[in-house]
């Protein structure tokens, strides 16, 4: 069923941001109520929130209509999630003392659940230490402060106190209503192709954009584990919240594996590994008149196959394939000492490679797991159900 979002808006510049949160949050199908007070109205017209969101847009505790309703215990509820974006620092002076003189703040009095406050003011008021004990206060009472960024500000000034973009906001909503059951474990993750470079300009690589390893990497993170994530060269932007290592040949992803995989439950390794790399790289651009006609490329180390796995461990890996598909990908799961290899068809133009579906098949020692064409995030999840 749909999650009901109470969103609470509170007069600050950053409303305008919070105009496109309530756009992306209803093309997720949430259901949304607002409470806008009367400050928010004077930078924004309810009519927008109205019409962006389709939805209730509310402001007074006393009005002409009916009451046969007790509106702001109504509206507490109702929610399954109370947010509060922008939140301003009167807003979370109030809550925290429990003030409640209008319908934002006698709801939020109402409400029993943690309301998630997206803070967002000028870089002085968030630093005055009456701010920033209410901010402690609010936490120890089990609300959630999602922290603003640091940038250039309404006043003119940069610093902290500007309000996290609408993609961010978004995903704190998201990973709220996610069940949280990879909580305790810790998961390593690599995406995106390495990188094996000819000269300063110029360098060889595989076919992958990132999107399977990230979306994995996005998921584990919204399930609760803890995540982090080796790349090479990526297409998609690095998920919201999650460590991201960037590195560029196979060798730096070697040494960066080995130097942390034993604190890991599991590794999952969608990279796209070059197999070869270019023997006598040159430190200068090589120049036409060189009359360079052929690279000479030597044998990569196999990463997989370098590692010690320990007992509890489980190690994930992936094969792209264009023939002999099972065939080849059990081959790989023996050679490299693999708890599952993660089978795709890499020959299909609709799916694998910089596409957002995927088709795969799940390999194990004793079963062959054969799944649907799906979204790599919903693949990411059956993925992840192997390591709960
Ligand atoms: O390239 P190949 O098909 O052998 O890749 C299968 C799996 O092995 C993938 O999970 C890939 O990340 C990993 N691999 C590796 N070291 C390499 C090449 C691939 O660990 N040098």
């Amino acid at each position: 069923m749909n999650k009901n979002i109470l969103l609470g808006v509170t007069g600050g510049i950053a409303i305008y941001k919070v105009v496109d949160v309530v756009s992306r949050l209803k093309k997720l199908d949430y259901n949304i109520k607002i409470i806008m007070t009367d400050s928010a109205c004077e930078f924004v017209s309810p009519m927008t929130f109205e019409t962006i969101g389709k939805c209730d847009v509310k402001n007074k505790m006393f009005h002409k209509n009916s009451h046969k309703i007790v509106e702001h215990i109504d509206l507490a509820n109702w929610a399954d999630l109370f947010l509060v974006a922008p939140a301003s620092a009167n807003i979370m002076a109030k809550i925290n003392h429990g003030i409640a003189d209008d319908l934002l703040t006698s709801t939020a009095l109402a409400y029993t659940k943690p309301i998630m406050f997206c803070v967002s003011m000028n870089t002085n008021m968030l630093n005055n230490p009456s701010t920033q004990k209410n901010i402690e206060e609010l936490k120890e009472k089990n609300h959630l402060i999602i922290d603003s960024n640091s940038g250039m500000l309404a006043c003119d000034t940069k610093g902290d106190g500007r309000l996290k973009e609408p993609w961010e906001i978004v995903e704190e909503v998201e990973n709220y209503f996610c069940k949280k059951d990879l909580k305790g474990k810790k998961v390593l993750i690599t995406a995106g192709a390495t990188v094996e470079r000819i000269d300063p300009v110029r360098y060889i690589t595989n076919d992958s954009s990132g999107k399977m390893g990230y979306s994995i990497a996005k998921k584990a993170f919204m399930r609760g584990a803890d995540v982090t994530i080796i790349s090479g060269k990526t297409s998609v932007d690095s998920p919201y919240g999650i460590e991201n290592i960037k590195v560029q040949s196979a060798i730096d992803m070697k040494e960066q594996i080995e130097s942390c995989v034993d604190d890991y439950d599991c590794l999952i390794m969608a990279a796209a590994v070059s197999d070869f790399k270019v023997k006598n790289r040159k430190d200068l651009k090589i120049k036409k008149q060189d009359g360079i006609h052929s690279l000479e490329l030597e044998e990569n180390p196999d990463i997989l196959k370098s590692l010690n796995k320990k007992e509890n461990q489980i190690f994930i890996g992936f094969a792209a394939e264009t023939n002999n598909l099972i065939k080849n990908a059990e081959k790989k799961l023996n050679k490299k000492n693999l708890d599952y290899i993660v089978l795709n068809d890499v020959s299909k133009k609709d799916i694998g490679f910089n596409s957002e579906y995927n088709k795969v098949s799940i390999i194990s020692k004793n079963q062959i797991l054969e799944l649907d064409k799906d979204t790599k995030l919903n693949i990411a999840d059956k993925i992840l159900d192997l390591i709960k």
